[in-house]
Formats: structure tokens, C-alpha cells, sequence
């Protein structure tokens, strides 16, 4: 393989994107713990919760109280999703340097999950990011449906990068390109990115691969030997999109990182204790998480 990078940076989404579609909510003193082993095991980029409609997504309703309580950790960045006005004043409230904003590719789903069009979604956008941006924070888009939409099946890969262009337009940093549902394959990556690398900067995206049909690793693969440097994922393979039919498990971190340990690339995560925090992480859902490193362990039975 050639141009393998030296690191890679690992943004963890399990307590957001992992607790958020658990039928029962998690009590928030057992997520800060969650929340601490992650960081204990090395990541420095957690996204925390969501500043969004307590009635849309109740397992995430205790977001204020979790934020606020948060001890900061040095070096250690916490962000959480947030949707409009509302959700900024929520996050400033709570301290929280970084916040990602959301809409989807196919206009379906982003009704769905944010009842409203694309195009109202960017002028809530362009209403509140200025405040945010003025105010230092840090601001980080996802563009969901770009492999696929649950409701419209195929999505035009000219629409997911004409809205990240938007996303970086507006003051994001960096555009995260999410496989909502998992259906992705690596050929279907490639000419995916390939479009997009052509037009933007690899370090001002990421990729957000949900593991549904097992491609999310091939895929990564795909994007670490294209130049992609930042990779979502989540503890245990947690995962999923409450308004998205069909979406599992993220990528599991455990996995995505054993892979790179094996291939000698750097990200400064210590996977025993990442495999301890899926440990922590299953205890708290009460249910067996699918991350394959999760459930075999990380060493073979010679090492
Ligand atoms: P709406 O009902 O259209 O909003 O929801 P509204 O502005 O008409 O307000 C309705 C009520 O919600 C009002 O309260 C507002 O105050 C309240 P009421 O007067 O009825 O008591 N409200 C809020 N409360 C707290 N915080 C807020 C907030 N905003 C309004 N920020 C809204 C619009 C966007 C709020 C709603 O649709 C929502 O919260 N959606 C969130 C859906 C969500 O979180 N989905 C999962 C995350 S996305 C995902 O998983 C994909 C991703 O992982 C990437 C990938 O995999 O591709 C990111
Ligand atoms: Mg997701």
C-alpha cells in the first residue's frame, strides 16, 4: 500500500451517536464515566451529546446537566451536536468549545430528522453560526446520506459536495461525509472521493462510516490511502440514527484502531484501554456490542 500517513486522527461519537438510539436513556453520571474512560484510553476528539429537541431524541435529554458537569480534560476536545439557535445558547451554557452542525444530502431523510428542507436547514445554519464562530467556538459539519439515503435509495454525490462546500463556506473546519445507513462499498468510495478531492482539501474532511453491512472498514481503507486523515467512530460499535430505518452500529473504535496499529499508523490511542472502555460501554447499554475487536479481545492467544 502506498501513502499510508504517519497519524491519523480518531473523533469518537459513541456517547452522541452510540447512546442516542439506545431504547433505554443512560444515566448521565454513568456516561460521564463513559465519557472519561474514552479519554483515559487516549482520544482526544469525544463528542459528548446533542443540544437538540429533548422530544425528538429523549435518550440524550440530560445534555446540560452532562455537559456542565464535565471535568475539562487537557488536550481532550468535547463537542456535541447542535441543530439551531436554541442548541447554541445550550452549548454555551455548558462551556462546550465545539459544536457540529447536521443535514443530510437526500432531502428525505433531512425532513425526517430535522423537519425541515435542506435549504431552511442552511438559513437556520447561516442564522446562528456567526454567533458561534464570534464567539470562538469550533464548528464541525456532517453531510448524512452521502452513500445512500433510507427513503430515496441512491444519492447524487454532486449534491453531498455542493452542501460541503456550503458546510466549510459557513466557518466549518471540517466536513464530516456520513454513511448513515451503511450501505456503502469501496469502489462507490473512491469515486465518491475522488470528486470531492478534487474540489477540497483532504484535511477539511472526515469520514462517518456506520459498519451495517460490514464495509465500514474497506472503506476507510479506501479513504486512508486517498488522503482522508480523520475518522469518526464509535466505542464497542454503538450506533445509529433513530430517524434513519435500518442504521446500526457505527464503526466500532476498537476496530479501527487495531487496524491502523497493525499498519503502523499512529493515533494515540492505547487499545487495551479502549477495549477496557467498551467493556464499560456494553455494561451501561446492557447489551452485547458488535465491534469485532469488542467481543474477541485485542491479542491473539500466542501474543
Ligand atoms: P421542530 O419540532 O421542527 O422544532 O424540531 P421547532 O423549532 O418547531 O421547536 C419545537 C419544540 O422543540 C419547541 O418546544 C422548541 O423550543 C424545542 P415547545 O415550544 O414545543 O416546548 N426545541 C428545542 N429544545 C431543545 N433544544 C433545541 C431545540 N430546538 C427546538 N435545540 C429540531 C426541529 C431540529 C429541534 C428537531 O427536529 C430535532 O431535535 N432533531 C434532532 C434529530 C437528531 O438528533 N437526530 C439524530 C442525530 S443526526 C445523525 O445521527 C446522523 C449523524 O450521525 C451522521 C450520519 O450518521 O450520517 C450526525
Ligand atoms: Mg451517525
Amino acid at each position: 500500500m502506498s501513502h499510508l500517513p504517519e497519524r491519523v486522527s480518531v473523533y469518537e461519537v459513541g456517547p452522541r451517536d452510540g447512546l442516542q438510539n439506545e431504547p433505554a436513556a443512560v444515566g448521565t453520571v454513568l456516561k460521564l464515566r463513559l465519557i472519561e474512560a474514552l479519554a483515559r484510553a487516549g482520544l482526544q476528539r469525544i463528542e459528548i451529546t446533542s443540544f437538540v429537541s429533548p422530544r425528538w431524541i429523549p435518550q440524550l435529554a440530560d445534555a446540560d446537566e452532562l455537559a456542565g458537569s464535565l471535568v475539562p480534560i487537557p488536550g481532550v476536545t468535547f463537542s456535541a451536536l447542535c441543530p439551531n439557535a436554541r442548541g447554541l445558547a445550550r452549548a454555551q451554557a455548558a462551556g462546550i468549545p465545539e459544536i457540529a452542525i447536521f443535514l443530510s444530502a437526500s432531502e428525505t431523510h433531512n425532513r425526517r430528522n430535522i423537519n425541515k428542507s435542506i435549504a431552511q436547514t442552511l438559513e437556520v445554519f447561516r442564522g446562528f453560526l456567526p454567533a458561534a464562530l464570534e464567539q470562538g467556538m469550533r464548528v464541525r459539519g456532517y453531510v448524512s446520506t452521502t452513500w445512500g439515503c433510507p427513503y430515496e435509495g441512491e444519492v447524487d454525490p454532486k449534491r453531498a459536495l455542493e452542501l460541503s462546500r456550503t458546510l466549510l463556506q459557513l466557518g466549518c473546519y471540517q466536513v464530516s461525509l456520513g454513511d448513515t445507513i451503511g450501505v456503502g462499498t469501496p469502489l462507490q468510495t473512491r469515486a465518491i472521493l475522488q470528486r470531492f478531492l478534487a474540489e477540497l482539501p483532504a484535511e477539511q474532511l472526515a469520514m462517518h462510516m456506520h459498519d451495517t453491512r460490514g464495509q465500514a472498514l474497506a472503506n476507510v481503507l479506501v479513504g486512508l490511502e486517498m488522503g482522508i486523515r480523520t475518522f469518526d467512530a464509535a466505542i464497542g460499535g454503538l450506533g445509529g440514527c433513530p430517524y434513519a430505518p435500518g442504521a446500526s452500529g457505527n464503526l466500532a473504535t476498537e476496530d479501527l484502531v487495531y487496524m491502523l496499529d497493525g499498519m503502523g499508523v499512529a493515533t494515540g490511542i492505547d487499545l487495551q484501554r479502549l477495549w477496557e472502555a467498551g467493556r464499560l460501554a456494553e455494561a451501561l447499554v446492557n447489551r452485547p456490542l458488535p465491534g469485532r475487536v469488542h467481543r474477541a479481545g485485542v491479542r491473539s492467544l500466542k501474543a
